[in-house]
């Protein structure tokens, strides 16, 4: 142990919630993950899925959105059901699970409201406090692919839902299912109730002047609004015991959301809560969930710590204890601990990319925390009804099979050849390694990382899984060759048991008239003057100076470093101000969004009918409506015809009236198109050794998801 003090003593240190004594600071928020079982049942997958997470440290586990009063009320069949004792012995495992590895466990108790998905599938009505009277953007589909569209409706059940306003039976109905719901957790042993009171959901409506329009008690002032979420409060305290705690998350706003709650009604919502016998303030936000750029406003902001300034002003007007959560990096949190911003930080995402964030974070060991990469694949399952996933960390939702993958020593230590060194070379490298296998990774540049230090550079995230995966290897075991490239000969002398071939994509150049133009580069020259690596072909298309400058950016080390490049290139890059990118897939967008940073004007040609098709779905609202703003010009359905001398020429395909030239400006086009399978390459090393597998963008092209998840189930099979 070092003697060094932690920096995250206070994130560490022990805290209670009204009854509860938690070992540290740090809470996983609830995630609907869908992996309970059809009806509502929590069996193996979802125990272990929280087990995990208690095992990886976590003080306290608040569980996903369990239904009060299942099915009613409830998003899909595969959330926790909470209406009937049937579901008893399922939950009673799952607390016990968490409490073997020392952290507390509270459920989320939710009634969907408005968005009762399941309501509406099985055909009743969905219960709201007033008939709706607000309108939002309702932009949720245009930047949706025809088959997603499909999955939605699916997901709401087809047709359009029926509201009932809730009548004052209906409101004591309601009481009573969140009230029952506690007192079967609490005979379940869990530690406690989360209400959610927050994401449009039947309390928070009830909050919301712009969803609540009622002129009863139950409606008008803010007082009376609070009402019901009072009611709930006072019912789950008087159903359970004293050792039990009830709290519940608020939203601190309700952004996009015209007469919506405010961070002043919030205030006084949580001063009510405490009155009403809430032990915590668990301080969240919502946003109008018909506008898909929304919902990385609230509830996934992408802002950095987007709400701690809510947390912060809910803290000064409450007793009791404050959970803040949105994107809070360990370091921020720590910092709003220490200033008394808030008493607890929550973390959902990070939860699910490393469930052991919490232990790495109270020993101080940030540099083995596996990042989130803010990519929303996660979310876009759940938002789908399906599983969920996510990118970097394969064993989400698995962990019943998969949990111990790298824990567990292979019978027989094999000797396994890696070639390549971007993400999927170094996740099946590091994997294989944790296995006890004897690991030789080739990568014929002079650094790791592949194409993940490109993507590194245009979005800010993904340096974070290169640094961590690098640091990875590094640790392990692993004979690195750096500057090295594997032949089939070569390896073939070494003759291994296994030979993982992640040899990353190929870009074939389009062939379109213009193309070999000075101004044209294609992604292997990009991707060589900016990140320095490879043959500078296009250096040839440089002017002087831009050649001296790539030189330079080189010799002093910057082109190595992929946050020193994204500063450096603010203020030079060898680009033109007016650029055209042909492809507008998430390279593309990626692309563009970096260069509209850099004070570009961009104009993104795609082919087919849907932009971003390769992003999740909450980043690719996020980042069209990002360009958009930035005055980016997006066009879907383009057929490039021919690149002039400052023109690219196309034709919009999917309109049949369109027979005529389009023209955009560009000094400088890029071509973001022709990524395919490294097939060529891979099959010069066919049959070298007992085993050989593809993995990565060398067997199709699947981005960072793809990548890790290849690497890492290759090398989970050795
Ligand atoms: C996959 C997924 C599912 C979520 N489901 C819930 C939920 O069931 N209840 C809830 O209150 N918030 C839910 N959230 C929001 C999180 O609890 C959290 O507030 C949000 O992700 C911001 O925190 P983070 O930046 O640490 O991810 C979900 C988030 C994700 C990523």
């Amino acid at each position: 142990m070092s003697d060094k003090p932690s920096r995250f003593e206070k994130l560490a240190s022990p805290v209670r919630i009204g009854p509860l004594e938690l070992r540290n600071r740090i809470a996983m928020a609830g995630m609907g993950v869908e992996v309970c079982e059809d009806g509502g049942f929590v069996g193996d997958r979802m125990i272990s899925y929280y087990e995990e997470r208690a095992r990886g440290g976590a003080g306290l586990v608040i569980t996903e959105v369990g239904a009060v009063a299942y099915p009613k009320g409830a998003t899909t069949a595969h959330q926790i059901g909470l209406s009937r004792d049937e579901y008893l012995p399922g939950l009673a495992r799952l607390a016990a699970a968490v409490h073997r590895h020392g952290a507390k466990v509270a459920a989320q108790l939710v009634h969907h409201g408005k968005v009762a998905r399941l309501d509406t599938q099985q055909g009743r009505e969905i219960l709201m406090p007033s008939e709706p009277t607000f309108h939002g953007a309702l932009d949720l589909t245009h930047d949706m692919s025809r088959e997603e569209v499909g999955l939605l409706m699916k997901a709401f059940g087809g047709g359009a839902p029926k509201v009932r306003v809730a009548s004052l039976e209906d409101i004591a109905w309601l009481v009573d299912q969140f009230a029952a719901a506690a007192a079967r957790l609490e005979r379940a042993g869990f530690d406690g109730v989360e209400l959610h009171a927050a994401h449009g959901y039947i309390l928070s409506e009830f909050l919301s002047p712009a969803w609540n329009q009622r002129d009863d008690e139950y409606g008008g002032s803010p007082e009376k609004r609070a009402r019901l979420l009072q009611e709930v409060l006072r019912a789950c305290r008087e159903r359970t015991g004293d050792e039990f705690a009830v709290w519940c998350r608020i939203d601190a706003e309700e952004f996009r959301t015209p007469g919506g709650i405010t961070l002043e009604d919030a205030k006084l919502t949580a001063r009510l809560a405490q009155e009403a016998g809430a032990d915590a303030i668990h301080v969240s936000a919502y946003a109008d969930s018909t506008s898909g750029g929304a919902f990385t406003e609230a509830p996934l902001v992408h802002k950095p710590a987007g709400y701690v300034e809510n947390a912060r002003a809910i803290k000064q007007c409450v007793d009791v204890p404050v959970i803040a959560v949105g994107r809070i990096e360990p370091e921020r949190g720590e910092a709003l601990l220490r200033e008394g911003g808030a008493d607890l930080i929550a973390m959902a995402r990070k939860m699910l990319a490393d469930p052991e964030i919490a232990r790495k974070i109270c020993e101080d060991r940030l540099e083995d925390v596996r990042p989130c990469v803010y990519c929303y694949t996660c979310v876009e399952q759940p938002f789908f009804d399906r599983t969920v996933r996510c990118a970097v960390n394969p064993v989400v939702a698995n962990e019943w099979k998969l949990a111990r993958v790298e824990a567990g020593r292979s019978p027989e230590r094999q000797r396994v050849v890696v070639v390549g060194g971007g993400p999927a070379g170094l996740e099946a490298a590091r994997v294989a390694a944790a296995r006890g296998h004897d690991v030789t990774l080739f990568e014929k540049s002079d650094r790791l990382g592949g194409t993940l230090r490109f993507a590194s550079l245009v979005y800010e995230p993904n340096e974070r899984l290169l640094r961590w995966l690098v640091a990875q290897v590094e640790k392990a075991d692993v004979d690195v060759r750096l500057g090295s490239e594997a032949t089939p000969e070569q390896i073939g002398a070494m003759a291994p048991d296994v030979l993982l071939l992640a040899l990353g994509a190929r870009r074939e150049t389009p062939q379109l008239p213009g193309v070999e133009r000075d101004h044209v580069f294609d992604g292997d020259d990009l991707r060589a003057l900016l990140s320095g690596e490879g043959d500078v072909r296009a250096g040839g298309k440089l002017s002087l100076v831009g050649r001296v400058a790539v030189r330079a950016g080189r010799a002093l080390g910057v082109t190595a470093d992929p946050a020193k490049l994204r500063e450096a290139s603010r203020a030079w890059m060898p680009v033109g101000g007016q650029v055209c990118i042909v492809g507008g897939g998430l390279v593309g967008c990626e692309l563009a969004e970096f260069l509209a940073a850099r004070g570009r004007r961009v104009t993104v040609l795609e082919e087919g009918p849907t932009l971003a098709a390769e992003m999740a779905l909450p980043r690719r609202w996020r980042v069209l409506e990002d360009l958009r703003r930035e005055g980016v010009s997006l066009v879907a359905g383009a057929r490039v015809r021919e690149i002039g001398e400052r023109s690219v020429f196309y034709r919009l395909h999917d309109d049949p009236d369109d027979a005529d030239d389009h023209q955009v400006a560009a000094e400088t086009v890029l071509l973001a198109t022709g990524l395919a399978a490294n097939d060529r390459l891979a099959a010069a090393f066919e049959g070298l050794a007992g085993r050989v597998e593809r993995i990565g963008d060398c067997s199709g092209v699947g981005y960072i998801e793809g990548a890790i998840h290849e690497g890492f189930h290759a090398a989970a099979r050795i």
